[in-house]
C-alpha cells in the first residue's frame, strides 16, 4: 500500500490493471480460446461490419409469409404483409407504444407491405419466431420471442414482454421490384 500511495494518480490504477492482466494470462490459453467466440458474438468485428451488402430475391414470398435471411452474420426477417396485417399495424395508437413508430416509418414508400427487420430480439438477442412456416407469431400477429416472451406486432414493434425496442430495421433498398439490397 505504501508504494501505491506515492505514485501520481492513475499510475496505481495502471499498475493494478497490469497485475489483473497478468492474472488473466496466467489462467492459461484454454481460457482465452473459450472466451474468444463469445466476444466475437457480442461485438461484430470490423470485418463483419464491413461485409458487403446482401441481396435477397423476394419474389417467392407470398402475402402473409416471411423468410429468414442472413445479414452480417445475423438473421434478418423479410415479411410480405397481407392487407389485413397492414391495416392492423396502422390501427394501433402509436402514442401508446413503448417504442413509438408508424408502419410507414418502418417501411419504404409504396412498399408498405414489405417489412424488413433484423431477426434479433431487442431484449437479450434471441431469434424470435414467426418467420418460418408454421412458427408461432404471438398474440400481436408479428413475431414472438420464446426466450422471455416478448411479442412483436405486424410492424415488428414491441407490444408485450421485456424487450425495450422494436425489431431493428436495417438499411435497405429495393433495387428492382423483386430484389432487396440490405446494407
Ligand atoms: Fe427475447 Fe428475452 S431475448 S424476450
Amino acid at each position: 500500500a505504501g508504494t501505491e500511495a506515492v505514485l501520481p494518480e492513475g499510475e496505481g490504477v495502471r499498475r493494478r490493471d497490469f497485475i489483473n492482466i497478468a492474472a488473466v494470462s496466467a489462467a492459461g490459453v484454454g481460457g482465452v480460446i473459450t472466451l474468444l467466440p463469445l466476444v466475437s458474438q457480442m461485438a461484430p468485428s470490423a470485418d463483419v461490419l464491413a461485409e458487403s451488402s446482401t441481396e435477397i430475391d423476394v419474389s417467392a414470398i407470398a402475402p402473409g409469409q416471411a423468410i429468414k435471411g442472413m445479414f452480417r452474420k445475423q438473421p434478418v426477417f423479410i415479411r410480405n404483409l397481407t392487407p389485413a396485417e397492414v391495416e392492423a399495424a396502422n390501427k394501433v395508437d402509436v402514442a401508446s407504444l413503448r417504442d413509438p413508430e408508424t408502419l410507414k416509418q418502418r417501411t419504404k414508400e409504396g412498399k408498405e407491405n414489405w417489412l424488413i427487420t433484423m431477426g434479433v430480439c431487442t431484449h437479450l438477442g434471441c431469434v424470435p419466431l414467426g418467420a418460418g412456416e408454421g412458427e408461432v407469431k404471438g398474440e400481436f400477429g408479428g413475431y414472438f420471442c420464446p426466450c422471455h416472451g416478448s411479442s412483436y406486432d405486424t410492424a415488428a414493434r414491441i407490444r408485450k414482454g421485456p424487450a425495450p425496442k422494436n425489431l431493428q430495421v436495417p438499411e435497405y433498398a429495393f433495387t428492382s421490384d423483386t430484389i432487396v439490397k440490405i446494407g
